[in-house]
Formats: C-alpha cells, sequence, structure tokens
C-alpha cells in the first residue's frame, strides 16, 4: 500500500537525500587545532610570556572567523587571562595546523592601550570595499586591577592594514563597564555600508551605528533577553541573550536571536535605521530553529545557523522582501566530533566557513588542551550562493533611506 501510494513521496525523499549527501560532500576541514599558537619572534618569547601568565593557552580559543582573499581572519576573545592577541589572520604550516599573526599587528593587539583593540569577539569583512569593520568590547583582561577601555568600533583597510575610521561609543550607548558586543552585520543604502548592527550579549542590546551622522543609539526588547538554557547542553553558560544576527540579502530584514533558544526573531531595517522607532511595534516571531545557535549568516538565498543539539548547521530560504519560512529549513552538515558548537560564519565567494569550536566543554573548563585532541574546526562548504554583501554596492545604488528622502 505505502509503495503504491508514496511512490512519488519516496522519490522526493531520495532527492532531498541525494541532495544533502552531496552538500556534506562538498564540505572540507581546512584547518584543525588542539591548541591556539602565535607566530613568535622567537621561542624564548614565548616561553616569557608562558611563565609570566601572558599566555594560558587553556584561555585561547577561536571563535570569530571571517575570510579575505586569501586570508582566514580569526579571534580569540579575551575571556580570561593569557590571551595575548585577540584579531589574528592564520598562518597556514605543513598539515591542518596554522598559527596566529596579530592582525594588523602585535602592537594593535596590546592590553592596556585603549588605541589598541582590547577584547574583539567578532568582525565583518566586507569583500566590496576590502575592509574589515571590527567591533573591540574594551576590557583587555578580566583581571579587575586591569584598566578597561572604551568600546570602540574601527574600519580597517586589509589590504593596507589602513585605519579608516575609529569611533568611540559613547558611555549611554555602549557600557564600558558591563557590554559585550558579540557580532556585526552591514547594511547597505545608496551604495554604501551605511549602518552597522551589533548585538550585545550581555545587556541585551541592539546597537546601530549610523555611519554618515557618525553616531549610535540602541534598541532593547523583551525578545534580545536571555531565555532557559538548553538543558544538558548549555549548563554552566550564564545568563546568555540576543547574540546571533543576519542580515538578509535585499537589505529589508534583520534576523535576531538570543544564545538560549531556538526562537529566530526578525526586525525591518526601515525600522533600525530610524532612532526614533518603536522597535516592539515591529519585531516579528519568525518561528522556531531546530536547534539553539550562536553566530548566523545570510547568503543571497538563504540564511545559515547551527543546531547545537544536533551538532549540526541548517539553512532556511529567504525569499526577497519577506521574512524566512522556517518550514524551508533543511540540514546542510552534521558531525558529532567535528561540528560541535558552530560559532560564527564568514563567506569567501560562494564558499561558507565557520568555526566549530566546542565552547560549551570549554566554558565547563572540560576541554582538553593535551595537544592530543582537536578543539577547533575550521570548516568549508561550498554552498552554491554568495554572501548578503555581494554587489551590494551595484544593488543598493538606489536603494534610500525610507521616510527620509520622500
Ligand atoms: C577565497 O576565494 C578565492 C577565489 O576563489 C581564492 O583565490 C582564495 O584562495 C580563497 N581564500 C581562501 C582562504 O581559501
Ligand atoms: C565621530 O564621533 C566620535 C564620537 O563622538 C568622535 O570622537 C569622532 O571625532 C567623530 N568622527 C568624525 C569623523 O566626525
Ligand atoms: C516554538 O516553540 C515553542 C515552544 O518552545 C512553541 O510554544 C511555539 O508554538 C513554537 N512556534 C512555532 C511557530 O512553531
Ligand atoms: C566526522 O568528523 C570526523 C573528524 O573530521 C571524521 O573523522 C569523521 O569521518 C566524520 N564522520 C562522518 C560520519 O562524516
Ligand atoms: C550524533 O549522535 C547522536 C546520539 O548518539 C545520534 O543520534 C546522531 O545521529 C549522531 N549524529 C551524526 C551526524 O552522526
Ligand atoms: C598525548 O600524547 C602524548 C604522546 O603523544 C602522550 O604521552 C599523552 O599521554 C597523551 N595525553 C592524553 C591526555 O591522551
Ligand atoms: C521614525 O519613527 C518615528 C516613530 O515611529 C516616526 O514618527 C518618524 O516619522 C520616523 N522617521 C522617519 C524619518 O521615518
Amino acid at each position: 500500500m505505502i509503495v503504491g501510494v508514496n511512490s512519488v513521496l519516496v522519490l522526493v525523499f531520495c532527492f532531498v537525500t541525494i541532495e544533502m549527501l552531496q552538500a556534506s560532500q562538498t564540505g572540507e576541514i581546512v584547518f584543525e587545532l588542539a591548541t591556539v599558537d602565535y607566530e613568535w619572534k622567537t621561542e624564548w618569547e614565548k616561553q616569557t610570556l608562558l611563565f609570566n601568565g601572558n599566555y594560558v593557552v587553556e584561555n585561547n580559543i577561536i571563535t570569530g572567523i571571517k575570510v579575505h582573499k586569501d586570508d582566514v581572519f580569526v579571534t580569540v576573545p579575551r575571556w580570561r587571562q593569557g590571551v595575548p592577541s585577540t584579531l589574528n589572520v592564520l598562518v597556514p604550516r605543513t598539515g591542518k595546523s596554522p598559527v596566529l599573526r596579530p592582525f594588523p599587528s602585535w602592537e594593535m593587539n596590546k592590553i592596556g592601550d585603549c588605541d589598541a583593540f582590547q577584547y574583539v569577539q567578532s568582525m565583518e569583512v566586507d569583500p566590496n570595499t576590502g575592509y574589515m569593520w571590527i567591533i573591540d568590547i574594551g576590557k583587555g583582561s578580566p583581571l579587575p586591577s586591569q584598566k578597561n577601555c572604551p568600546p570602540k568600533l574601527v574600519v580597517i583597510e586589509i589590504a593596507t592594514k589602513k585605519m579608516i575610521k575609529s569611533y568611540t561609543f559613547p558611555a549611554n550607548v555602549v557600557s564600558p563597564v558591563s557590554n559585550f558586543m558579540n557580532d556585526i552585520m552591514l547594511d547597505y543604502v545608496q551604495g554604501q555600508a551605511r549602518y552597522a548592527y551589533i548585538t550585545d550579549t550581555r545587556d541585551a542590546k541592539l546597537y546601530v551605528y549610523d555611519v554618515i551622522n557618525n553616531m549610535s543609539y540602541f534598541f532593547v526588547h523583551e525578545t534580545m533577553k536571555a531565555q532557559p538554557l538548553i538543558p544538558g547542553l548549555q549548563d554552566n553558560l550564564i545568563s546568555a541573550p540576543i547574540d546571533g544576527i543576519a542580515m538578509s540579502a535585499d537589505f529589508k530584514f534583520v534576523y535576531y536571536t538570543p544564545l538560549t533558544t531556538h526562537k529566530l526573531y526578525a526586525v525591518p531595517t526601515s525600522i533600525l535605521r530610524n532612532k526614533s522607532s518603536e522597535f516592539g511595534r515591529h519585531v516579528i516571531n519568525v518561528g522556531n530553529k531546530s536547534g539553539g545557535s550562536d553566530g548566523m549568516v545570510c547568503g543571497q538565498r538563504s540564511i545559515f545557523y547551527a543546531g547545537f543539539e544536533q551538532n549540526a548547521v541548517y539553512k532556511a530560504t529567504v525569499p526577497k522582501n519577506d521574512v524566512v519560512s522556517m518550514g524551508t529549513e533543511t540540514l546542510l552538515v552534521a558531525n558529532n566530533s567535528s561540528v560541535v558548537w558552530v560559532d560564527t560564519f564568514g563567506f569567501n565567494g560562494t564558499d561558507l566557513w565557520f568555526v566549530a569550536n566546542k565552547l560549551n566543554y570549554f566554558n565547563k573548563h572540560k576541554m582538553s588542551f593535551s595537544g592530543n585532541v582537536t578543539n577547533m574546526f575550521i570548516w568549508k562548504i561550498n554552498v552554491d550562493e554568495n554572501s548578503y554583501l555581494y554587489r551590494a554596492i551595484e544593488r543598493t545604488a538606489k536603494s534610500m533611506v525610507p521616510g527620509l528622502f520622500g
């Protein structure tokens, strides 16, 4: 009976399965790291830092990733003591285990120098301009004796390492004491990166930086707050509000999700672009993802995010001028050893890159740093679509800020 009636369904099922298999077969683990090691000037320097506690191997873990041309940029957050450099570029070695070279320099990663990067969780790279947009939380060290620097947004031209912009957030927008600026996305209007949207995973805020007016403001809402932890998986995580953020390729909607929930929310960019918006009236409850997720990103047709519980990456279709329907969710890749806690995504052409870093184990001090266990996996998968920023200059040449230009 089932065979007769459902032969079409069986066919469809086979098709889907084959498609999924092909998708995961194009995936590749590019780098594997047991520990985070740096490109030291001398072995003596490394030994000195190890000895004086300024390099504590088990406190270094890769979270953020962005790829530009031949370079893979990664961040090492300064959550704990002993992180020598927070923003870095990978230097490949023989095998799959690279070392980290501070970017743009060691000097620009110096703790206590407020002109330098103190604590970078994430950044965005705009392929249209070759600019990197970097958010610096401002705390160089968890030690109370270490001074805090004000939180800032820095734009660097990757090719020349030239600083294009450095914007210090006013304390009444981003708290220098409690902020945890986590992730950043860019919004294009009339052919230029006009707004940056930034999540704060401690103060539960969504910041907007208006590039032209050189000013910032923020929104808060119930949907940004931490929700109950996913049992078993996130047991030792503390309050984890709004974290992942993704911009649709048509620059119409911003997606966000607190770390500790399956719920995905969206808000129109027309609301975010207006400081006086009534945010709450325009929040869209998109639906439930299959799992918990950290970073997210949109391509030209899809949104990509993790499923913590499934050790997987999923994608769902983002239609033009509308929000994603969660019914379109499909599995991209899953693996119980190498896709554990997918933290952050980046694009290079049609390759989707991501870091899986077992953060839930790190957080519980249950990660093995013996050197025998791979703790961080850096993947790339050809997803057959470009990033949301692809050709953004041309695509938005005629776009306008609603309300401002009639
Ligand atoms: C990014 O893509 C370009 C073009 O395909 C390629 O030349 C470059 O090597 C890629 N970057 C990395 C880090 O693989
Ligand atoms: C932008 O604003 C910041 C903070 O208010 C200020 O320090 C900076 O000088 C401004 N930059 C420009 C180009 O006006
Ligand atoms: C999402 O999940 C919650 C339970 O966590 C449920 O109450 C809600 O109906 C779900 N929403 C959708 C759109 O399925
Ligand atoms: C999962 O990833 C590990 C580590 O790369 C690999 O050895 C293993 O073959 C993968 N398992 C599956 C089912 O693909
Ligand atoms: C991961 O392990 C769970 C529990 O053993 C299993 O149900 C699931 O199929 C595994 N996932 C993969 C991708 O192998
Ligand atoms: C790691 O490997 C070394 C030798 O390669 C071995 O002596 C050591 O016991 C291993 N440690 C763990 C925790 O497996
Ligand atoms: C911004 O939002 C406020 C409140 O909804 C509205 O009154 C105002 O017209 C909007 N401004 C623009 C430029 O759209």
